[in-house]
């Protein structure tokens, strides 16, 4: 079973570019914000940054245990900031999304994200947040520009083969 996490800072495209993979490839999509309330992983709400706490440990656990219970599967996408928090050895491929800063703060906007928030978020990604912490994990990464619609052929064939 392939196992493909797919990150990146909120808005950069990581859910819609996760579903068309899934889609594509015919691969389990695990939306990981469900899959956090669904096993009750998250410890309590920050008020101030104005999102879930959630203890990693604890997250990679219960996904690497999904991961073993769906082993006949052909292949699973688990689309989530959090995702390449995961152990190397358990993810054949991390897609990190990316968006030019314009763009996603026209996004961020969108989704009503506050002042601070956005602001937060537009750091992570200038400084390419992510990315730089899938390459700590030493993951085999795969950038995906989602500034304008993306090449999924290209992309579906290098995560397949
Ligand atoms: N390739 C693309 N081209 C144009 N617009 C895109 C593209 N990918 C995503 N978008 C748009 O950007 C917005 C954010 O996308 P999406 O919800 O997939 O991001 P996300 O990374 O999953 O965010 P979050 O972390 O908040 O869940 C949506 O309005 C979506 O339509
Ligand atoms: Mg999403």
């Amino acid at each position: 079973m392939k196992v493909i996490c797919v990150s990146g800072v909120p808005g950069t495209g990581k859910t819609t570019l996760s579903r068309k993979l899934a889609a594509k490839l015919d691969y389990f999509y695990l939306d990981v914000n469900r899959f956090i309330s669904e096993h009750k992983i998250s410890s309590g709400y920050d008020k101030k940054r104005k999102t879930e706490i959630i203890d990693i440990v604890k997250l990679n656990k219960a996904l690497i245990k999904e991961i073993k219970n769906n082993k006949k599967m052909k292949g699973i996408i688990i689309d989530s900031h959090l995702s390449h928090y995961l152990p190397r050895k358990y993810v054949n491929f991390c897609v990190i999304t990316k968006c030019a800063i314009k763009e996603l703060n026209k996004r961020l906007k969108k989704k009503c994200f506050g002042k601070n928030k956005i602001k937060e978020n537009l750091q992570a990604e200038i400084f390419d947040v992510c990315y730089n912490e899938a390459i700590g994990k030493k993951h085999k990464i795969i950038v995906a520009d989602t500034t304008k619609d993306f090449n999924m052929f290209d992309l579906s064939k290098k995560l397949s083969g």
